[in-house]
């Protein structure tokens, strides 16, 4: 019998803006400098959040509506919908307001419950910054979601996930 429950995250935005960077740091502890665009890959990693172990499965994808439709059952069973842009390129919020959080909308069922988080990523290049906290907290509050700011390169993600799914779980 599991012990834990599982939790089904997809990670999305605009590509070079930081997702596999992201979810390599949180499940292997490092920074991925090189560029490597992906197509798709998944992740597993277990997580202990207020005394109880979480098994996420965490599927990285690229945009793209095309891939959303081949992937609906994937979505459908979705329980946290990560989108992330970075802070030092304003398309990249742009292309999650404009496509990624409407294709995905597209793509749920009605009985479906789930949790959106809005991760605006690079937050060490304070320097090249082009999108002000605010902008990214008010794409949040608008659609409902958590908002956070992070560095794939100089934050530890546990504590961000561990957020993440506690933001879930309370609702
Ligand atoms: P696609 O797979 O094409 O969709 O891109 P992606 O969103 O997975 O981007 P990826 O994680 O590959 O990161 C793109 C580039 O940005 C890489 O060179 C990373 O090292 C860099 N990068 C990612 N996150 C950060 C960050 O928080 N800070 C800094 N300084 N660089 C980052
Ligand atoms: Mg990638």
């Amino acid at each position: 019998m599991n012990d834990y429950q599982n939790l089904k995250i997809t990670i999305t935005g605009q590509g070079g803006s930081g997702k596999s960077a992201t979810v390599i740091k949180f499940v292997q502890n490092h920074f991925v400098e090189d560029y490597d665009p992906t197509i798709e890959d998944s992740f597993r990693k277990q997580l202990k959040v207020n005394e109880k172990v979480y098994m996420l499965d965490i599927l990285d994808a690229a945009g793209c509506e095309y891939y959303w439709g081949m992937r609906s059952p994937y979505i459908k069973e979705t329980n946290i919908f990560i989108l992330l842009y970075s802070i030092t390129n304003q398309s990249s919020l742009q292309f999650l307001k404009d496509e990624e959080y409407r294709d995905i909308m597209k793509y749920l069922s009605e009985e479906q419950e789930y949790s959106i988080i809005v991760v605006g990523n690079k937050k060490d290049l304070e320097n090249e910054r082009q999108v002000t906290t605010k902008e990214g907290e008010e794409f949040a509050e608008e659609i409902g979601a958590y908002f956070v700011e992070s560095s794939a390169k100089t934050d530890d993600l546990v504590p961000l996930f561990e957020k993440i799914v506690t933001f879930h779980l309370d609702g």
